[in-house]
């Protein structure tokens, strides 16, 4: 089916036009980036473009599923030869494709975190936590720096034993990555950054493959991963990342939100499209998600009108504990149910998992239908992938539960966000540090733009957490939604 032109509105069809060159679509959630990438991606599919030549990079394969179809449904022809996928299983792809040992395995987040736990264990580095030296080692790997320079830094920052136990502690785990024949997550991108920058020959053959690229999320990419970006586009140069440096969210795993702002500074020629209607969210949501983002320091900000005419529904209601809290939770959802909502229109969203322990046992032993969709999903996906493990379950009738992590980019007619007190949202450890704390802030404003209709929130005054009862205040942010 050819694309709708009607569908779209002027700037968006402007977006969807300009095909060459770089381009930066950045703008509020709800205004149909997503649906302009699709749309950009269906056009060149349909003036003929070859479905090897385009890379579309999304941030879980979920997304990338869903991309596909909405792709497919707006073109005539079908996506099957697209490369669709995120940044680390096309990484995966291209290692197997070009790299120089091709049949390595992949250690996921949990068993890399497994490997360092079981060095510490059996070595004496001077490492005070495994999980520390794990998330280092991460770091350090997307840093791109030399192991002696990132060293001599965490010499002067932490002292000689720190710097000292993290390099020891570093060789040991890549010598047993070694041994195992395995690359871990942020080596899949690492080994494609360095193959590029040694091997010309690939370089020109990986990049000449690619004659357009689209990037979604943008925002969350890290600088390695805009370098290898960069480094594909560089011989078509027809290079367009979409995205909304307000929904950054993963300052810490090493996004970096200034990159897309960056990004006209960075490629000259390009155009920016800044698409300015909310067409997801009714209207009192879109105020709450603006009152909301204004706290944080201005990033490029691009103003947003509501395209729809109702008003939708807050609702904000304090418990006692999380025990009420759960209970008149559940039966909302059969209120809504029952008034003729599908369990399906309706998401829970949490900013930690522990926050809806007892919401998941109350919604469970009351028969309401459910999903848990899996935490760290952006990179477990690559193995499932690979595994070729079906990673959906029935979603078509449950209400789904998530972090706000993992909702990003999805939207439902009703959204519930519990957990709305100071040390749950924002989180205990961004409170004394400014960037941490505007990060959460993002992090609740993405939470409350997944709401089309309706959106509760949430807040008690007590709520047990990791066994432990915590008397708690509600967040900071219910009132900066309220513009106060
Ligand atoms: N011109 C339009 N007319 C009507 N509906 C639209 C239009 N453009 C987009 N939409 C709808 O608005 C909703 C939001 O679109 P989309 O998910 O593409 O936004 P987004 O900018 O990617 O949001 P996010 O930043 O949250 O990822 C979708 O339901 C989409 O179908
Ligand atoms: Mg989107």
């Amino acid at each position: 089916m050819p694309i709708d032109p009607s569908y779209l509105d002027r700037r968006q069809q402007a977006a969807v036009a300009d095909t060459e060159g770089p381009v930066a679509i950045i703008s509020c959630p709800g205004s149909g980036k997503t649906a302009c990438l699709a749309a950009r991606v269906a056009r060149l599919l349909d003036s003929g473009e070859g479905q090897a030549g385009i890379l579309c990079l999304t941030f879980t394969n979920r997304a990338a599923e869903e991309m596909r179809s909405r792709i497919q449904s707006y073109a005539s022809l079908d996506t099957d030869g697209m490369w669709i996928g995120t940044i680390h299983s096309v990484c995966g792809r291209l290692l197997r494709a070009y790299g120089p040992s091709p049949d390595f395995s992949i250690c996921d987040e949990k068993e890399s975190k497994q490997i360092v736990r079981e060095l510490v264990k059996a070595g004496s580095y001077g490492v005070r936590s495994p999980l520390e030296a794990a998330e280092h080692i991460s770091r350090f790997k997307r840093s791109t720096m030399e192991l002696d320079d990132w060293c001599n830094n965490m010499y002067k920052n932490m002292g000689y034993t720190y710097a000292a136990g993290f390099r020891s502690v570093y060789q040991a785990y890549q010598n047993e990555l070694k041994v195992r024949n395995a690359l871990d997550f942020d080596d899949l991108i690492l080994h494609v950054y360095h193959l590029f920058q040694n091997e010309p020959n690939v370089l020109a053959a990986a990049s000449s493959c690619f004659q357009y690229i689209s990037i979604d999320e943008y925002q969350d990419t890290s600088l390695l991963e805009t370098k290898v970006i960069q480094s594909l586009s560089s011989v078509h140069d027809n290079l367009c990342v979409i995205g909304d440096p307000n929904q950054s969210i993963y300052g810490w795993r090493g996004s970096v939100h200034q990159l897309i702002s960056q990004f006209p500074k960075n490629y000259t020629g390009t155009t920016v499209h800044n698409l300015t209607t909310n067409y997801r969210s009714a209207r009192s949501i879109v105020t709450a998600a603006g009152n909301l983002i204004s706290r944080n320091t201005p990033l490029i900000s691009t103003p947003t009108r509501p395209a729809r005419g109702d008003n939708g529904h807050i609702i904000h209601s304090r418990y006692m504990d999380d025990e009420k809290e759960a209970e008149a939770i559940v039966q909302e959802i059969r209120k809504l149910v029952s008034d003729g909502r599908n369990y399906s229109d309706i998401a829970i969203l949490y900013r930690i998992h522990a926050a809806a322990d007892s919401l998941i046992s109350a919604l469970r032993s009351q028969a309401v239908p459910i999903t848990l969709i899996r935490e760290d999903l952006p990179d477990q996906e690559v193995i499932d992938a690979e595994n070729g493990v079906a990673e959906q379950p029935d979603e078509d009738n449950a209400v789904r539960l998530m972090t706000i992590h993992q909702s990003k980019g999805m939207e439902f007619p009703v959204v519930f966000l519990i957990g709305l007190e100071e040390e749950v949202l924002p989180h205990w450890r961004s409170l004394s540090n400014t960037e941490h704390l505007e990060e959460e802030r993002r992090l609740c404003y993405v939470a409350i733009s997944r709401a089309v209709d309706r959106l509760y929130l949430s807040s008690c005054r007590s709520r047990i957490l990791h066994r432990k009862s915590l008397n708690l205040t509600p967040s900071r942010f219910v009132d900066e939604m309220r513009g106060r």
